[in-house]
């Protein structure tokens, strides 16, 4: 285990809890800005806006942080491990260039394009003409895709012309995702299932986490709109034959057009792939950080130095020692608010919040307001757990998120009986 460290990590989900609780068990001492309640006995919180570098380059200097994991994509796109890199500070998380693999759908598809990484054919349209005659051009099934950030639910699979020439409207005219939504891409949809595959890399070597599988939509079989994520599994599906695929075949190609693009990308490189029913893999998206709520499967069977492994990496430098994983499989349940994903509930109070030997409760949304918690956020709580198998891990982790006490709560009950 690399020696004992203070690091700051920046953000408030429950992907933060999750990298928290996992960097704590290893002895570290971690400052979270602004971090959650769920966090507090883990972690020194300091309140922090992360878009402000000014205001992280002081809190890295009073708390004699070693290094910094940047949790959410925001201040990634937005410049922040650039800021901090010209400050001295060591820095999990890719710079602006690196972190427009998630920030700009039309920069990822085109880098795809650019560096032959299989991916569904697109156009690019801003314009509702071009709108259009994109989806003229292109016909059958198609996927319309908010270009800039839109919080997970910029996404709209359409099953014909129709629905795709709507979505086109809802955000080029009716302006549905603001400025992320002023240019479009449209893209052929691919069948098959999802699996998300992350890895960390110091811009030249990869280290493969396990993969899982995110459950995306608010209701069980699937069903209803998109959401960040109602829950996941780890391990995913995929058989190692196919992982080794992905990797082949999408991240390593991935790693060398950064090179040649001379881009130097330190951080997670979270593929979102879809495996054709052929067993082809073909690349939805790239997010430049840890999945939400991939993360929390991912870490409970976590093992190694994984410090070590975020250090190294922010350094330039990927230790070659490895992580290795717990047997088993781990679920998370998400534990969302009334509303979400539209419009969710916040400030209500919550009891019963408490983990349990066999399932830990991370929190996503939550705040402390009168001394008492309160939600404060769509998704509340991600509750995971890790068993012998997917059922042991279900019942733990359904066990604990169904004593949770908050009005009108949402979860899926089928997370991990795909
Ligand atoms: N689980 C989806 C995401 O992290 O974007």
């Amino acid at each position: 285990m690399s020696t004992p460290q203070t690091i700051l990590v920046l953000g408030s989900g429950g992907r933060e809890h999750a990298l928290v609780w996992r960097l704590a068990r290893d002895g570290h001492r971690i400052i979270a800005a602004p971090g959650n309640p769920g966090m507090a006995g883990l972690a020194r919180l300091v309140a922090a806006t992360l878009t402000d570098a000014a205001a992280i380059v002081r809190i890295v200097a009073e708390y004699e942080v070693d290094f910094v994991v940047i949790g959410p994509e925001a201040p990634l796109v937005a410049g922040i491990a650039d800021a901090l890199r010209a400050a001295g500070i060591t820095v999990f998380g890719p710079g602006a260039d690196g972190a427009k693999l998630e920030g700009s759908k039309v920069f990822s598809k085109q880098f795809f394009a650019r560096h032959g990484i299989r991916t569904a054919e697109f156009r690019v349209a801003a314009t509702v003409d071009d709108g259009d005659a994109a989806i003229a051009e292109l016909g059958g099934e198609l996927v319309v895709k908010a270009d800039g950030l839109a919080a997970g639910k910029g996404v709209v699979v359409c099953s014909d012309a129709a629905q795709a020439q709507l979505a086109v409207r809802d955000m080029l005219q009716a302006k549905r995702f603001g400025d992320a939504g002023g240019t479009v891409v449209i893209e052929r949809r691919i069948r098959g299932r999802e699996v998300s595959m992350l890895a960390i890399t110091d811009g030249k070597r990869l280290e493969v986490l396990a993969t899982a599988e995110d459950h995306k939509t608010i209701f069980d079989g699937d069903k209803g709109p998109n959401t960040g994520g109602m829950g996941t599994v780890c391990p995913g599906w995929t058989s190692t034959a196919a992982e080794q695929r992905i990797v082949q075949e999408l991240l390593l190609p991935t790693v060398a057009g950064l090179q040649a693009d001379g881009i130097d990308y330190r951080g997670v490189l979270y593929a979102g792939v879809m495996m054709a029913p052929d067993g082809t893999p073909w690349l939805l998206e790239y997010n430049c950080r840890f999945g939400d709520p991939e993360t929390q499967s991912i870490m409970v069977r976590l093992q190694g130095d994984f410090a070590g492994v975020l250090h190294g990496a922010a350094r330039g430098e990927l230790p070659a020692s490895g992580l290795t994983w717990a047997d088993g499989t781990a679920v998370c349940v998400i534990v969302a608010a009334a509303g979400y994903p539209d419009a969710p509930a916040v400030g209500d109070p919550i009891r019963n919040v408490d983990s349990t030997p066999e399932a830990t409760v991370f929190h996503a949304g939550t705040a402390i307001k009168d001394g008492k918690l309160v939600s404060a956020g769509g998704r509340v709580f991600g509750v995971t757990a890790l068993g012998a198998d997917v059922h042991e891990a279900r019942r733990r982790a359904y066990a604990v998120a169904d004593t949770i006490a908050l009005r009108g709560k949402q979860l899926r009950r089928d997370i991990g009986l795909r």
